[in-house]
């Protein structure tokens, strides 16, 4: 059970992201990832879409034998959790959202922010960061923001084109200022990606990536359940999408090397 891979997965090449620190704090670990990247977005589909979606990917990294699973898309984790945890008992998933509230609420005991979440059309309309942060924060101080744009363009390797910081200011100018935020968390796994941006914009602003904060609950996770790796696989990472694009692959080189590494393109939709 221990030498099985760990899965993750994301709509897209966002989750891409969570791969550098999980290589970092669990090495002994083999990793399957999965990126929906043919229909991605998920952002802006029904509950029910991306329920059913969430199933098939999570039946793909079970067949591969997935001792645990990461669900490294804020959309997934705001709409399925539950849904998933009740379809497949047996297997634990760990959350995008719950590590990093944790994280923040210890954060702001200690010195409170005026805080914002940017994140997907469906992540916001979920209310999921609200509901999280209601028993501990005072009521006003979250203010939260939808970026439906970010994740087309970042799919489309447009981060560093001017599109992206017009759709930047578009977004977050009034909604910084209006709010006086001190502090944003990255909603998205997307969005990531745009964290060197927009600490460039708003240099003032604490930036909260929860790519950490998820790997660090996988490691206690996996530590709970006896199922942390003892010894390095032989088997390489492997990483599957719904459509290789340029992007994904130059994505995946940069961040594992072009060795030991497996890309595949995989059609869940049979
Ligand atoms: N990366 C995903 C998230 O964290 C969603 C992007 C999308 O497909 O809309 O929410």
């Amino acid at each position: 059970m221990k030498s099985r891979p760990l899965g993750i997965f994301d709509s897209g090449l966002g989750g891409l992201t969570v791969v550098p620190h999980l290589l970092r704090e669990l090495p002994l670990e083999r990793i399957v990832y999965f990126g929906d990247t043919a229909r991605t977005p998920y952002g802006s589909k029904s509950v029910k879409t991306i329920q059913q979606f969430s199933h098939e990917i999570v039946s793909f990294l079970l067949d591969q034998g997935c001792k645990a699973i990461l669900i490294a898309c804020n959309t997934v984790s705001s709409t399925a959790l539950n849904d998933l945890k009740k379809t497949f008992p047996a297997i634990p998933f760990i959350s995008i959202i719950e590590p990093v509230v944790d994280e923040v609420v210890k954060k702001q005991k200690k010195e409170a922010k005026r805080l914002g979440v940017i994140g997907t059309k469906v992540t916001i309309e979920s209310g999921v960061y609200r509901q999280l942060f209601k028993a501990e924060l005072a009521e006003d101080s979250l203010a939260e923001k939808a970026c439906p744009i970010f994740v087309p363009l970042i799919e489309e390797g447009l981060i560093d084109h001017a599109m992206m910081d017009l759709a930047i200011h578009y977004y977050l100018d009034d909604f910084i200022a209006d709010n006086k935020l001190e502090a944003l968390i990255l909603g998205c796994t997307h969005y990531h990606l745009l964290e060197e941006k927009i600490q460039g914009i708003y240099p003032e602003l604490t930036i909260i990536n929860p790519a950490k904060a998820q790997v660090l609950a996988t490691k206690s996770i996996l530590a709970e359940n006896h199922l942390l790796a003892t010894e390095e696989s032989r088997e390489e990472n492997a990483f599957y999408a719904s459509d290789l694009s340029e992007n994904f692959i130059r994505m995946i080189n940069n961040i594992c090397g072009p060795e030991d590494t497996s890309i595949e393109f995989k059609n869940l939709d049979l």
